[in-house]
């Protein structure tokens, strides 16, 4: 028993437990694990070894490991439709450079993907990251209106002629036009990448149109709005292997042996559990109620003069430029938490401030939503978060860097004591109290 074996780790593990059963967890990329999911990881599956693919693996003793992969793929192929997945990426940033690994000639071809100031992600050729290191990148960005901006894509793909185009981000509140970016692709001669790591659940749901139909492949973590384990999958369409009929195995040699060694076989299992779950209707009435849920916020928060970026949310997510409130997204979320709710600090579109002091937060509710949460919830939630900033409006953020530190430090200290803030965070327990993590 870990608690009286390593009673250190354990104690931490049930404080985590404890702290997130107790707050609204409303970072968009996060979500509750079903009670299974969690079950599979921790299984025997994790000692096993099982370099290469099912019915071709390096080691032995992988009957049953391959039993599982090839029920984690089939099931991956029936909810998605597509003909070809691979199950065995760690996680999504693996699983893109898995791709770009499959398809680019480092140095040389370019990627073509939201820029990371704008939504995109840091994987989507980030100067900061390996793919924007070691391929030339030609990021895009968002319209004045905050929304993707077709007409300039598609010059700027013209123009440069990208290898691969990537649609899919980390930070836009909108639908995303697939069948848009699939024309674009067409007439450049792109690869078209769907990375739908944060839709995912949506898109199994119906509550967001599938990519399926109009792109190559479709890289998807399953941890967000999927409720899986970490990890995540690479998947290539009927037209993907059209384009290119050796994709799924310039994909498969791309992952292992390019990238990665041997699957985790209990991350596999978990995976499968949950495309089980999301395979069943309950599924389908989460994902339409995140959506419902993230429109609802938007509407009540557009009601306390709240900026949201693009003017509100079609997705899981809100994200919110703060600069009319004057309040900086560091400190806003830093108040949140102390109140109960946590968001993460994020920039907005044309930012001014540094990363780590942007102007803007971004929250959403897939994992509130997995609790049971519904509208009559987000009224209260968009009351809480419109008390907690106001109780903050007064700290403004040093412009000189230099004072930023002990600035931190003063607004921390005097933030934690905040009675208003506490208050709110009994209310918030209160509340998640009705709606236990299932
Ligand atoms: C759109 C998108 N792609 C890829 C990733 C990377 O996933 P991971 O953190 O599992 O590497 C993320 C993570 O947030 C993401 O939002």
């Amino acid at each position: 028993m870990l608690k009286t074996k390593d009673p250190a780790v354990y104690k931490l593990i049930k404080e985590e437990e404890k702290r997130q059963e107790e707050v609204l967890e409303m970072i968009p990329s996060e979500n509750y694990a079903s009670k299974e999911v969690m079950e599979a990881l921790g299984t025997m599956l994790t000692n096993k070894y099982s370099e290469g693919y099912p019915k071709k693996r390096y080691y032995q003793g992988n009957k049953i490991v391959d039993e599982i992969e090839i029920i984690a793929e089939e099931r991956a192929q029936k909810l998605f439709g597509v003909p070809y997945a691979n199950i065995q990426p760690y996680s999504g940033s693996p699983a893109n450079s898995a791709v770009f690994l499959a398809l680019l000639e480092p140095l040389k071809d370019k990627i073509m993907g939201l820029s990371l100031a704008f939504g995109g992600h840091l994987t989507h050729g980030s100067p900061v990251s390996f793919s924007g290191k070691y391929f030339k990148t030609v990021p895009y960005t968002l319209g004045k209106d905050g929304m993707l901006d077709y007409g300039q894509i598609e010059k700027l793909a013209l123009k440069e002629k990208p290898k691969i185009i990537i649609c899919g981000f980390t930070a836009y509140p909108r639908v995303i036009d697939f069948k848009k970016f699939g024309e674009i692709a067409d007439k450049v001669g792109s690869y078209l990448l769907a990375d739908i790591s944060h839709i995912t659940g949506l898109v199994v749901a119906g509550a967001h149109p599938s990519p399926v139909p109009y792109v190559h492949i479709v890289m998807t973590t399953t941890h967000k709005t999927l409720r899986g384990p970490r990890g995540a999958m690479l998947m290539v369409t009927e037209k993907g292997i059209k384009k290119d009929p050796d994709l799924p195995s310039k994909i498969d040699k791309a992952v292992f042996p390019g990238l990665q060694g041997g699957p985790h076989d209990n991350q596999t299992a978990a995976i499968a559990v949950a495309l089980g779950e999301a395979a069943k209707p309950s599924f389908k009435a989460y994902g339409n109620q995140i959506v419902k849920n993230s429109r609802k916020l938007a509407e009540e928060l557009l009601k306390y003069d709240f900026n949201l970026v693009s003017g509100g949310s079609d997705n899981h997510l809100l994200l919110i430029d703060l600069s009319n409130k004057q309040v900086n997204g560091a400190i806003a979320a830093f108040a949140l938490e102390v109140a109960g709710i946590v968001v993460n600090k994020n920039a907005v579109p044309e930012d001014p401030m540094p990363p780590f002091y942007p102007s803007g937060i971004r929250l959403g509710t897939p994992a509130i939503t997995t609790r049971g949460m519904k509208e009559k919830e987000m009224v209260k939630i968009a009351k809480w978060f419109n008390e907690a900033i106001s109780e903050v409006k007064n700290y403004r953020l040093p412009q000189a860097k230099e004072e930023r530190a002990e600035f931190w430090k003063k607004f921390k200290k005097e933030t934690a004591k905040n009675k208003k803030l506490l208050l709110i965070a009994k209310e918030v327990k209160a509340l998640t109290k009705k709606f236990p993590i299932k």
